[in-house]
């Protein structure tokens, strides 16, 4: 029989990798709660068509990537649906947003996630097809303050943050604006007249986007058309007043606060329901242009550690109310894979306070009753078996563990117990009752 494995583009998380995923979670939750955001949690699979008005038709994602079935009905009240594995976590937490009438709380919504995510995009070093992002979203009606530049920037100050808490560094934040839906198809006229020459000197893929859509044609990494795309018109050229001014007031904001940014004028982002503010975070490797910069792509070429922007358009999109918000998505994968390329992993690995070593499988039963002690007074304890000798228990005990406690007969009539410290080497008789406090201090 041919043995089974985990589907390609999905993976499992071990320990002790599985530590550092918690502490970047448990990382998030608590700077998230100091800007006084609440978590939201939506389902994995959602209708179809959510996606495909929110995200956009024509995007990447939605007309290549996603995992779509038929759902079909199973009783007479139900009726057959196209259901789609969630490619983003946005969509649905407007979904929520509208389902819910937050809106009419007239209140800001600040909400976060956590959670997987689903594409079918060529597996490689920081892509996969499940992946897992940490997002968050600030979103209201405009009488709320939602539209206000202010939440732009201290999103982006909020990033800054979490990234600097997380002991990431070495990041560039990457800021433009893609204005309003009308600039933007007035720049993407602008685009198809210049590529009108410019094109047949570029590779196919950017031949083929000057036509069908050429903005994409600004995500192009191939190095020889690198020089043409600098010379296209820019974006910015083509906002209106208000987009110039929005984009200003946040970036003054911004300055304020003392984080640094670069302004790129090819940042324009794979998903529709962008307007103004759109922003990367990069690490390392390529820029998102892709020119090359020193050192080495952690992350594969995938070096856009998060992403995100403004949606002032997204809740119309999807038949709700008139309700702006900004958010961005963090690739937890690529946080992970960043991090553990600045620390070993095995620094990452936590080792049990103590291993308890009983001596003689007739001290089982005591050797439990001991650890559970220990454990209720808040330890990290590893139990062995009284069937291993006492080298074995050594042994797997300087793996897993700072210290040795030995469980013999005598030990357990005299209530003293000899404990091994194994950084030290030094060994020393503790009674019972004062066991945790010794185990703490060592
Ligand atoms: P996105 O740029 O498509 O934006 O994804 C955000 C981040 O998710 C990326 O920067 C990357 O780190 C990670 N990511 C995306 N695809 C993969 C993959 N196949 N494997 C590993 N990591 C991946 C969004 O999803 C928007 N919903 C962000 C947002 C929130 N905008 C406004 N609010």
């Amino acid at each position: 029989m041919s043995t089974l494995k985990a589907v390609r583009g999905t993976r499992d998380l071990l320990p002790p990798e599985t530590a550092l995923w918690n502490r970047i979670e448990a990382t998030a939750r608590a700077v998230f709660a100091r800007y006084n955001f609440g978590e939201i949690r939506t389902p994995i699979f959602e209708d179809t068509a959510l996606f495909s008005r929110g995200v956009g038709e024509e995007t990447d994602i939605v007309s290549k990537e996603m995992y779509t079935w038929e759902d079909r009905a199973r009783a007479q009240s139900e009726k057959t649906q196209t259901l789609t594995l969630r490619p983003e976590n946005t969509a649905g937490v407007v979904r929520a947003y509208i389902e819910h009438k937050l809106g009419e709380t007239g209140q800001l919504q600040k909400l976060y996630y956590i959670g997987p995510q689903f594409r079918r995009e060529r597996p490689q070093k920081g892509r996969y097809r499940q992946f897992s992002q940490i997002g968050a979203e600030v979103i209201g009606p405009p009488s709320a303050g939602s539209e206000s530049p202010l939440r732009d920037a201290e999103i982006l100050e909020m990033l800054a943050t979490l990234l600097d808490e997380l002991g990431i560094t070495g990041w560039t934040l990457h800021l433009n604006s893609v204005g309003s839906p009308a600039d933007r198809a007035r720049y993407n006229e602008v685009l198809r007249t210049a590529l009108v020459e410019l094109a047949p000197r570029m590779c196919p893929d950017c031949q083929r986007r000057a036509v069908t859509n050429p903005l994409r044609v600004l995500d192009c990494k191939v190095p020889e058309d690198q020089p043409i795309i600098e010379t296209l018109p820019k974006i910015a050229d083509s906002l209106d007043a208000d987009a110039q001014t929005h984009f200003a007031a946040g970036t003054a904001a911004l300055d304020a606060s003392g984080v640094p940014y670069t302004r790129n004028h090819r940042l324009v982002r794979g998903l529709d329901y962008y307007t103004r503010t759109t922003f990367e975070f990069t690490h390392g490797g390529l820029t998102p242009q892709g020119a090359s910069s020193p050192g080495a792509p952690v992350i594969g070429a995938q070096n856009a550690l998060l992403g995100g922007g403004r949606y002032d358009g997204l809740s119309e999109m999807i038949g709700g109310p008139r309700a702006p918000g900004i958010g961005f998505a963090i690739g937890e994968d690529r946080l992970v894979l960043t991090l553990l390329a600045q620390q070993e992993l095995a620094a990452i690995a936590e080792k049990a306070d103590v291993f308890v070593a009983p001596i003689g499988e007739e001290l089982n039963p005591a050797a439990l009753a001991l650890a559970r002690e220990l454990r209720h007074s808040g330890l990290r304890v590893e139990l062995g078996d009284g069937s291993f000798r006492l080298k074995k228990s050594f042994e797997i005990a300087d793996k897993q563990a700072l210290n040795i406690l030995i469980l013999g007969e005598d030990e357990l009539k005299s209530g003293i117990l000899t404990v091994k410290n194994f950084s030290t080497g030094t060994q020393s008789k503790i009674a019972r009752a004062d066991l945790a406090e010794h185990l703490r201090k060592v």
